[in-house]
This record gives structure tokens, sequence and C-alpha cells, in this order.
């Protein structure tokens, strides 16, 4: 039985992790080629008086000495940014490392390579977990959501450690569950995080309109948010909950924190890079429509440069200022937002299943979607009562199987859309009016009319495409309905006596 645990990487996830792990009874040794980082974890073990359990160690070649007396096989858990940085830990490592070791990667690595190093490590027969680590640095020190993946027999060994530190939902039941073979752990909790982009650029967005265009103050934005995350819809939502308090905080000068926060949205180590990042790529490159996702990655790229912002802001003159919006009731219209916001987090999920299930479907994981949606209910940034319980219920085997029509064409859910659909529109409608900033709001709407639709503008796009690239079509009413390139071409004529096309 594991009982000793080697942690490589101790920033705020790592060192809080190690903490957690050493509460439960775990040995943990680690390691990070920061000293102050070294130092910060042992004076936080200090603090809480589990310095006994949570040892520094000098080396990667210490930490794998002091993990392998008794227990077998070796568990290291990285927590450590993603790329170079595990390239480099595991070649510290590998001397050290023997046959049937673990490595359970808990950083938000990049999938691909995740699936790289397992199969450079198989020849050594040591086995890379790819694990997602879900709720910041505070959910790391009380329980997190994981999702790890990779070779079942070697996460069904480390499970229990996994469910005795995991978060645990209502019931008590821990929310980690094995996701599937090769990088789907890390694929899923990069996609975790697209969701959470999403969700918080719709209410990052909601919130604009109350204040900029409703000009409620903070405490009374706060008090509109708390009362919504008590809402059956968007009930013990973590992202609205947290929302409520951002309102609510003073600093000693009795001045509203978020008042003072720059509006910029800068992605942490390289800017090309990161789970937002590579949940757009493969979006893309599955043709998955993930739209409001895209939109609110694109949105925090925009915001990220101020300076451009600035410069372009000077040029228009402040044309599209914003104004504040003309309402009738605004009570009516806060509930409308409120079912806005309720439509636009469920297409987030939507469109992250969707994608889940494409990419699912090409590598033949076959992920348990009630399972993975479990993984995400407690612990996790994307919480929220509500919308799981509503998607638990639907995201049954055979629709989200790899040949099956996908959650879009579940009842229940179609109910929901529609029911919330007039508000989004009539939310859209005033805030474009008023030049409010919806992003992710106005893409929601647009994602479910189009995918929703048989009559789409494509119609003549596809015309123009044959007319200039022999592109060929399908005859409305006759063609095929899967997506598959046109039969028909047409020989289109330019008007007599035009000359320029
Ligand atoms: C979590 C979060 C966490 C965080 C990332 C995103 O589940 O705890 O998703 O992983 O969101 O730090 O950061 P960037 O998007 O800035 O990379």
């Amino acid at each position: 039985k594991i009982q000793k645990i080697g942690m490589v990487g101790v920033g705020s996830m790592g060192s809080m992790m190690s903490l957690l792990f050493a509460e439960h009874g775990y040995h943990v040794f680690f390691f990070d080629i920061e000293q102050s980082k070294m130092d910060d974890t042992q004076s936080k073990a200090q603090d809480v008086n589990l310095h006994e359990y949570v040892v520094g160690q000098d080396s990667y070649s210490q930490l794998c000495k002091s993990v392998s007396s008794d227990s077998q096989p070796r568990l290291i858990v990285f927590s450590i940014p993603h790329g170079l940085a595990g390239d480099k830990c595991l070649q510290g490592l590998l001397p050290s490392l023997t046959t049937g070791d673990i490595v359970l990667d808990c950083s938000n690595e990049n999938y691909k390579n995740t699936e790289r190093r397992q199969e450079e490590l198989r020849p050594y027969g040591i086995f890379y977990v790819g694990c997602g680590v879900s709720g910041g640095y505070q959910s790391a020190r009380a329980g997190p959501s994981m999702s790890p993946g990779g070779d079942r027999e070697a996460v069904e060994k480390i499970l229990s450690i996994l469910r005795t530190v995991a978060a645990k939902d209502e019931g008590g039941r821990p929310c980690v569950n094995y996701i599937g073979p090769g990088g789907s752990g890390h694929f899923v909790k990069m996609l975790h995080n697209g969701i959470e982009q999403g969700m918080m650029s719709v209410i990052a967005e909601a919130w604009y309109i109350l204040t900029r265009g409703l000009g409620l103050s903070y405490d009374e934005a706060g008090q509109v948010l708390r009362q919504w995350n008590e809402s059956p819809e968007l009930s013990k939502c973590f992202l609205i909950a947290i929302g409520a308090d951002v309102n609510r905080e003073k600093d000693d000068k009795s001045n509203h924190v978020v008042s003072y926060v720059q509006d910029k949205v800068v992605q942490d180590v390289d800017e090309s890079e990161g789970t937002g990042t590579w949940t757009c790529e493969e979006a893309v490159r599955l043709h998955s429509p993930a739209a409001t996702i895209l939109s609110a990655h694109l949105f925090r790229c925009a915001s990220a440069d101020l300076k451009k912002r600035m410069k372009t802001e000077k040029v228009s003159k402040g044309t599209f200022a914003t104004k504040p919006l003309q309402v009738d009731d605004q009570d009516s219209f806060i509930e409308q937002l409120r079912m806005a916001t309720y439509f636009c987090f469920l297409l987030c999920f939507v469109q992250g299943l969707n994608l889940l299930r494409q990419k699912s479907e090409k590598k033949g994981w076959e992920i348990n979607y009630p399972d993975l949606l479990h993984v995400w209910s407690a612990g996790s940034i994307i919480r929220a009562d509500g919308i799981m319980s509503l998607l638990q219920s639907i995201c049954s085997w055979p629709r989200m199987k790899p040949d099956g029509d996908g959650i879009l064409t579940d009842q229940t859910l179609e109910k929901e859309l529609s029911r919330s659909f007039d508000s989004t529109k009539n939310v859209v409608l005033k805030a474009v009016e008023g030049n409010m900033i919806i992003p992710a709001i106005s893409q929601s709407l647009e994602y479910y009319k189009y995918s929703t639709h048989t009559e789409l503008p494509t119609q003549f796009m596809e015309a123009e495409l044959d007319y200039f690239g022999h592109h060929n079509f399908d005859i409305r009413g006759h063609g095929p309905g899967e997506a598959k390139k046109g039969s028909h071409h047409h020989e289109w004529k330019p008007a007599k006596g035009t000359s320029d096309k």
C-alpha cells in the first residue's frame, strides 16, 4: 500500500496538494527547482503542524530514494508548468525511476505531451497518468476535483489515494473517476478550462450589463448574483457565488476592490499556449462549433493588450461608448439576464461535451459522461448543481455514443433552452442598443440558432463557392444530410455587360 508520495513542483497548487496528502496520513517528500517555493512549502507545513509529514528534498534522486523504502509502486506527483518543464522533470527523475513506478501529472498539461511521455516511458515499464485537477489552490488544499487518465491498471492502483483526498459531493462520494486511456484525463481538464472560460466571459458580460448598463452599485450587483445562486437554474454555481463576493469585497479604505481591477486578462505562461488556446485549436480542427468558448477566449486575448485598445479608442473617438440601458421594468430585465446566463452556461457545457464526444470518437476513449460530470460536480471551478443534475440525466450513453446524436437533440435540454431563448434574445437586443460588450452571450444565441436551423445563410455561401471554385453543392430537399461535399455543379454565368467580379 502506498504511504509515501513524491511531489515535484510546489507552487500554489503543489504546496497545497502536499499539505492535503499529508493531512490524510501520507508522507510527502517534495522537490522544486525554486528554493523560495521549497522554503514557502516548508513554512506552510510548519504553520499547520504537518512538517514531519511534508519534507523537502535536495534532488530528484533523493526524492525517489525517500519515497522508495516500503512503498511499491512509487508514486510521484507533478504540479508544474506544462511543456518543457515537465520534460525536464522527467529527465531529472528518469535515472532514479524503476519499473512499475507511477508518475501522476496533476499539471495543466497538453494531452499530446502526456501521450508522448506515456510512449517514451513505456519501454521502462513506468506509467504516466495525466490527471486534471480543478478547483484552484483552495480546492487543492480542501479537496479538488480530479480526472485521471492513462493506463487503467496504473490508475486503479492509486485511485484509493485520490478518493481519499478528492472533493466529496453532497452524498460524500469522491469527485474522482477514471476517465479513459491515453491523454484523456488531461484532455478533459483542458475542456473543463474551456468551459470555465466561456462561463467566466458570460458572467463578466452580465456583470457589465448590471453595473454599466443598469447602473447598479457593486453591492447591488453582488446581491443580484447572490440571489441567482439560490435560484434552481443557477443554484450552487461556484463562479456566480464568488462573483457575489467579488462585488462586495472592500479594502481597508472601504473602496471596492473590483473597482480598481484592470480589465485585461493575460495568459500566464506563454500567450500562444495554455488550456484555453488548446481548446480552441481542438474545436477548430474537429470542426466542432464551440462558439461561446472560442469567443470568450478571443475576448480574453483582445483584453490583454490594453495599450492597443487605448490607441484605437482615441481613433474611434468613443463613438461606441456604452450608454445606460433604457428598460421599462428593471426587475424583469434582471430576471431575463439571469435566464440568459443560464442559457449561455448550458451551451458552454453542450459545446464542451460535444467536442469531447468528437475527440473520443477519433481516439476510441469511450468516455463515461455521467461519471465525468460527477467529477466536476464538486471541487471544480465549473461546479453548478442545477446545471450538473440536468446534464447528468441527459448524458446517457446511447446519445453520447460516437455515432449518437449528441445532447442538443435531447427533449429535456431543448425545453430548458427554449424557455430561456427569448430572455437571451431580449438581453442581446437591449445590450446592443447600449453598446454593451457581449461576445460570449451573443455568440451563444447565434450558436443555438444555427445549430437548430435547416435554413442557414450558408445556402448562399455554397452557391458562391460553386460559382468561383467548382465547389459542388447538394440540391435542397434531395441531397444527403451528412457532412459530405455536394455532388451537383452549375456553370454560373456573369450577367451580360458587367465587367468586374
Ligand atoms: C482550475 C482552473 C485552473 C485555472 C487555470 C487557468 O480548475 O482550478 O481551471 O486550472 O483556471 O489556472 O489559467 P489560465 O487560463 O490563465 O492558464
